[in-house]
Parts: structure tokens; C-alpha cells; sequence
């Protein structure tokens, strides 16, 4: 069912690291992206994709991990995400990339889930470093970083309380909680 794929597809954080994601896993789920809907249907999105340690660990240090949790500096060695999805924005097909990458960031994250993967879509990302290290020429805006693996946490779905406070936090076993607002404060008419 979508629902309880969408209830699944958590935002993960910490991964099996030494459990690989081979490149016709990342290419099905860029196969996904590519079905997805585009604005104009002008499909100016391109990907870079990574699951070799080697690779991985040019990636790894240009990205900024769950800004609320302050005392945690990302995923430890062990724990770090297997694969990367980098989502490029090609200047030469378009100016603006609209919400076209959320859309195939989604697509992307449903299709891992449902193969029993996980990951994180990250924006708080060194472009400039990452750009220089990937060797990503100029016609291409770096939009999304997508990490993926196989998940090495427990994240679950709280309501937000009364107070309205909307940060994720983790609990002394390391269960990570996210508040999510109710239905009927979401729909306003
Ligand atoms: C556009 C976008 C950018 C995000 N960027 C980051 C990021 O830079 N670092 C991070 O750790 N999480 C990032 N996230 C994950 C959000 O923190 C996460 O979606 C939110 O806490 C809700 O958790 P959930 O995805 O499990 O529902 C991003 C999510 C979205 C949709």
C-alpha cells in the first residue's frame, strides 16, 4: 500500500555501511526519477551516482547532517551512507528546476524503501568543495544530495504537541522521533 510505503520512507540517518548498494540498484531507481513528471516536460535533471568507498568518501564530508540534533556531528565510520543519488540541474535545458528534483527525490526515496533501503534527501550541502572534488563542470547546479543504504535506526512518527514544537529529536536509545502536525491543522478549508 503507498500509505505504508510513505509511513516507511522515513528520513534515515545512520546506515549498515558495509552493506553495498550496487550501481544497477542506484541506475532502477534513476529509472524511477526519469518516469517522474517534469514542468513542461522539459527533464533537465542529471544524476551522479556513487557506491564505491572511494567515491562515497569525496561526497561525505561536504554534507551538513540533522541541523536540530546539535550534539551530533553526523553518522560515525560504520555508519556512514553506502550510495549517493546527486541530483544536477542542466543551465543548458532550463534556468529554474522548479520543484521538479523534490518530485524525483521522492520518486527516488519510495522506489529505495520499497527494496528495503533508506535514506535522506540533504540541501545543507558544501556545493562549491563538492563541485571541485566531483569534478562537476559549470553546466550543472548541484540542486540535492540523496544518501542511501540500509537503514541502522529506528525512526518514528509523533504528532506535534500543543506547543507546536516541530524539532526532531532522539531518545536515550536512540530512537529518532519526528513530529508531524495533524491532519485537520494542515487543512485550513
Ligand atoms: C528539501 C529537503 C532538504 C533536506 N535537507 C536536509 C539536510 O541538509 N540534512 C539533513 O540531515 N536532513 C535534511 N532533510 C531531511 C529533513 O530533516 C526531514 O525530511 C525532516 O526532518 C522530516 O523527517 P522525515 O523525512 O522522516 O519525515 C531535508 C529534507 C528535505 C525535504
Amino acid at each position: 500500500m503507498l500509505r505504508d510505503l510513505i509511513v516507511k520512507n522515513r528520513s534515515y540517518r545512520r546506515f549498515f555501511q558495509e552493506q553495498a548498494v550496487d550501481i544497477d540498484t542506484l541506475r532502477e531507481l534513476v529509472d524511477l526519477a526519469r518516469l517522474s513528471p517534469s514542468a513542461a516536460n522539459l527533464q533537465p535533471l542529471k544524476y551522479i551516482l556513487s557506491c564505491t568507498p572511494e567515491k562515497n568518501a569525496l561526497i561525505f564530508p561536504h554534507l551538513a547532517w540533522a541541523g536540530y540534533l546539535k550534539d551530533w556531528p553526523g553518522p560515525c565510520e560504520g555508519e556512514r551512507p553506502a550510495a549517493y543519488i546527486i541530483i544536477l540541474g542542466d543551465k543548458r535545458l532550463s534556468e529554474s528546476f522548479g520543484c521538479d528534483y523534490g518530485i524525483t527525490a521522492q520518486s527516488i526515496l519510495l522506489g529505495a524503501t520499497e527494496k528495503g533501503l533508506g535514506g535522506c534527501m540533504i540541501a545543507s550541502v558544501e556545493r562549491d568543495q563538492l563541485r571541485k572534488d566531483l569534478d562537476v563542470p559549470s553546466d550543472y547546479e548541484i540542486l540535492l544530495v540523496l544518501a542511501l543504504g540500509k537503514p541502522k535506526e529506528t525512526v518514528a512518527i509523533e504528532t506535534v504537541g500543543p506547543a507546536g514544537d516541530i524539532k526532531y529529536w532522539r531518545d536515550s536509545e536512540g530512537v529518532h522521533h519526528v513530529p508531524k502536525r495533524p491532519l485537520d491543522e494542515i487543512i485550513i478549508g
